[in-house]
């Protein structure tokens, strides 16, 4: 491996254990594509410096994520193959139920919702909207929230609408005043909108009919198995599972069956067997690259202790919690100052820091001192400080780098205190 795809996997460890964001499973290549695009809106070439602002920045894990997961979605997408499923599959599942028997969908991965509600008009289409009404249970979950809230307000652009028939915009949508589309009150309510994680979480189950478009494509082919041995879970026998066009359900064995190739529609084949459940169990066992809380805490805790900055940590009353090897030869600290308040020693001397500490709890975000002067009986020593908010912690980190030039002169920016003598 080169140090990049070190590096990236080091990045990645750390979204798994330090943001519960596991985004190990998905393939390599479109992921890097993924981050590289997010690190150069914030301007940052290097996945270590991108760790780095990850750790700062608590929230920055959202933004990646809304970049990693692609929400391109349409109604009707691959028309051929919603025909096909117009035509041969909803037909098939109608027929093979009582006249009341309920028939239950999954949407996985369902985006802004185009696909469920597509799904819905075909089967009003087939039942009618009355005993779609009665019968039809829906299921629609993707791991993104604001694709899910979206898809909750069923309320699209005319442009997101253009592939749907007059008829059928007429029929299962409501103009609103500003000219959007919403889609059936009533038809809408038979959908139960969901998180779910694709690559962990439990199937929904006894399944008729499960749609998983143009999601699967973007896992390793060992999180694909397990995606798809949870489908098999999921769906009754006989279940159809249709899938998009870059994708296919292959399994060491074949638990699905092709009914049509082209369009991407299985039905389930063989039952699991020992090697299915072997397979998820040995996932779910697999080591991961650290293999406990407890060791990524240590290598975190030498990290620090090791560091060649002068670190310290403090609480919410400015009371020092910890200081590495580096600060406690520079400012003469000892295990009995722990607990003491920081104005009373050492570093609590040190020009605008105990000032600085109202702006960090106040803004919540971290703040720089430039060149500020520390004498010693001998000496001066100049350090850039900067100061971190530890959220959920209420304490702060304050890290020292010792710097050469003299400062001359004392700004405050906003976010960034310029203090020199
Ligand atoms: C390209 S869209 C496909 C949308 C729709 N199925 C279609 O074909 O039009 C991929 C969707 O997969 C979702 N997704 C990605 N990773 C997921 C995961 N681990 N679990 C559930 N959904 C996931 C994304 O949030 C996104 O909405």
């Amino acid at each position: 491996m080169s140090a990049a795809q070190w590096e990236f996997e080091a990045l990645l460890d750390y979204l798994k254990y330090s943001r519960g964001c596991d985004l190990t499973g998905y393939k390599r290549s479109s992921l890097e594509r993924r981050f590289l695009v997010r690190m150069r809106e914030l301007k940052i070439d290097s996945y270590l410096d991108y760790l780095h602002y990850l750790q700062i920045h608590s929230q920055e894990y959202i933004h990646l994520l809304n970049t990693v997961l692609i929400n391109l979605t349409s109604f009707f997408r691959d028309r051929a193959s919603w025909e096909y499923l117009a035509n041969d599959i909803i037909p098939a599942i109608i027929a093979s139920k009582q006249p009341d028997e309920p028939i239950r969908v999954w949407s996985a991965a369902c985006a802004s919702g185009q696909e469920v509600y597509s799904v819905v008009i075909l089967f009003a289409e087939a039942l009618g909207i009355e005993s779609c009404l009665q019968r039809l249970r829906l299921f629609a979950t993707d791991l993104d929230e604001d694709a899910l809230s979206q898809a909750r307000n069923a309320t699209y652009k005319p442009k997101d609408v253009s592939e749907i028939p007059t008829e059928l915009l007429e029929k299962y949508f409501e103009q609103t005043e500003q000219g959007d589309y919403i889609f059936h009150r009533q038809l809408r309510r038979r959908i139960i909108f969901a998180h779910h994680n694709l690559a962990k979480d439990s199937p929904m189950s006894k399944i008729d009919l499960l749609v998983c478009r143009n999601a699967l494509m973007y896992f390793n082919s060992d999180i694909q198995i397990t995606i798809l041995i949870r489908f098999h879970f999921g769906l009754k026998n006989k279940g159809f599972l249709f899938l998009g066009k870059p994708e296919m359900a292959m399994t060491p064995r074949p638990i699905f069956t092709p009914v049509n190739c082209k369009h991407r529609v299985y039905q389930k084949g063989l039952k699991l067997g020992l090697e299915e459940h072997l397979y998820i169990c040995s996932r779910s066992r697999k080591k991961p690259a650290i293999d406990s809380p407890t060791t990524h805490i240590r290598i975190w805790q030498t990290a620090f202790e090791t560091s060649p900055f002068a670190q310290l940590a403090v609480d919410s009353n400015r009371c020092l919690i910890l200081a590495n090897a580096k600060a406690n030869i520079l400012f003469g600290l000892t295990l009995n100052d722990l607990g003491s308040s920081l104005q009373s020693l050492q570093p609590g001397q040190l020009p605008g820091l105990c000032q600085s500490f109202e702006k960090v709890n106040r803004d919540r975000n971290p703040v720089r001192l430039e060149n500020v002067a520390w004498k010693t009986a001998n000496d001066t020593t100049y350090f850039d400080i900067s100061i971190t908010p530890i959220f959920n912690a209420d304490t702060q980190l304050i890290c020292l780098t010792e710097v050469s030039p003299p400062p001359n002169k004392c700004t405050i920016k906003e976010g960034l205190v310029t203090n020199g003598k």
